[in-house]
């Protein structure tokens, strides 16, 4: 049986960081507030005229070196992204050009803060399907150009970067023990729309438009979705939540991870956790909390892994990989 394996990771956060207490010079807002209510201490923002397809380069480039190999080895790229660079062409095909990569196809999926997982379910899809043997899955955002910042609500929450990972089509055994993406669940319910989206776009407004978020009712979906699927996810590939070596969430709110680490009864020391450093990156923020937990030792060759998100659309998925 094909399996995608990981090869490699990488990740990407731009050079200026804003604290809370930066926030709280420009508007009514606080340390104690945010980080009492989210977890965030701090985010990452991009410098003007860094763009989503730039950070998604660097972490590519970086995916690629952990993973020791060259552009020319991949044909697929797969970028997840809500913040693309224009409209069209697809974010994807940029970095295509940028790292040199001739050949296979690129493009983007758009699934906001559940992109990585769906992103990383097509690319799986396709090495299975034999559309692909070698892919790179990228999760690469620039919120700080959609928040209005006038709404205390909403701007205190997010931040940009980027991550990656490269996926090689291998022979497994067919069994729980292989390597690679093992199971991958993904669903959506449109009827949430007015709860989480953005007031414009190339069809409707002919603006770019800004987020718009009723976050009580977006917490009361997140909490209850994430439970649901992630017990799908491990159905699928017939293992139980004592399995899990790491449960690496997607990075919205600190509240969210500990309400799904605790239904899931996995102790926080095998929880990945960066949202206080990276805030809500939106796609970029598992392969980012990902790069974060394999750099630092934590995560390890054979490890099980539960990747899970869920955002605007809604939209949610989640996704078991055997590191
Ligand atoms: N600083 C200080 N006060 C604030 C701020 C701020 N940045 N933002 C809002 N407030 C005030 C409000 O005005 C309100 O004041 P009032 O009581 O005088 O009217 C008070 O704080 C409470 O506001 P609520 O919106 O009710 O606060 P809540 O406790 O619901 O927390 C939050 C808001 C943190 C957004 C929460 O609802 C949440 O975590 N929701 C999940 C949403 C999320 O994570 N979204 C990310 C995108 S989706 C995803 O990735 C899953």
């Amino acid at each position: 049986m094909i399996r995608s394996v990981v090869q490699g990771c990488g990740s990407y956060l731009p050079e200026r960081v804003v604290t809370n207490a930066d926030l709280a010079k420009t508007m009514d807002t606080s340390d104690e507030w945010i980080q009492q209510r989210t977890g965030i201490k701090q985010r990452h923002i991009a410098a003007e005229g860094e763009l989503t397809s730039h950070l998604a380069l660097a972490a590519s480039e970086r995916a690629l070196a952990h993973a020791g190999m060259k552009a020319s080895d991949l044909d697929l790229i797969v970028l997840a992204t809500a913040t693309p660079d224009e409209t069209f062409p697809a974010t994807a095909t940029r970095v295509q050009a940028q790292l040199g990569m001739t050949g296979g196809a690129a493009f983007d999926v758009q699934a906001v803060c559940a992109g990585f997982v769906y992103g990383l379910s097509v690319a799986d899809s396709m090495i299975k399907n034999g559309l692909a043997s070698t892919a790179l899955v990228i999760g690469a955002e620039t919120f700080s150009r959609i928040l209005d910042w006038n709404d205390r609500g909403t701007c205190v929450l997010f931040g940009d970067g980027a991550g990656a990972v490269v996926l090689r089509a291998e022979e497994g055994k067919g069994t729980s023990a292989d390597r690679g993406v093992l199971a991958n669940a993904l669903h959506s319910d449109g009827r949430q729309h007015d709860i989480l989206y953005v007031d414009g776009g190339p069809s409707s407004t002919r603006t770019t438009g800004f987020l718009r978020m009723e976050g009580k009712e977006v917490f009361k979906h997140a909490v209850v979705n994430m439970a649901t699927v992630v017990g799908e996810v491990l159905a699928k590939a017939g293992f139980e939540t004592k399995d899990i070596d790491w449960l690496v969430p997607h990075q919205a709110n600190k509240r969210i991870i500990d309400g799904t680490g605790r239904k899931l009864g996995l102790p926080p020391e095998r929880v990945v956790v960066t949202v206080d450093r990276h805030a809500n990156t939106s796609a970029a923020s598992i392969p980012l909390a990902l790069d974060t937990a394999v750099q630092d030792g934590r995560i390890k060759k054979g490890d099980l892994l539960l990747l899970e998100g869920i955002g605007g659309g809604l939209a949610w998925g989640a996704s078991l990989v055997r590191w």
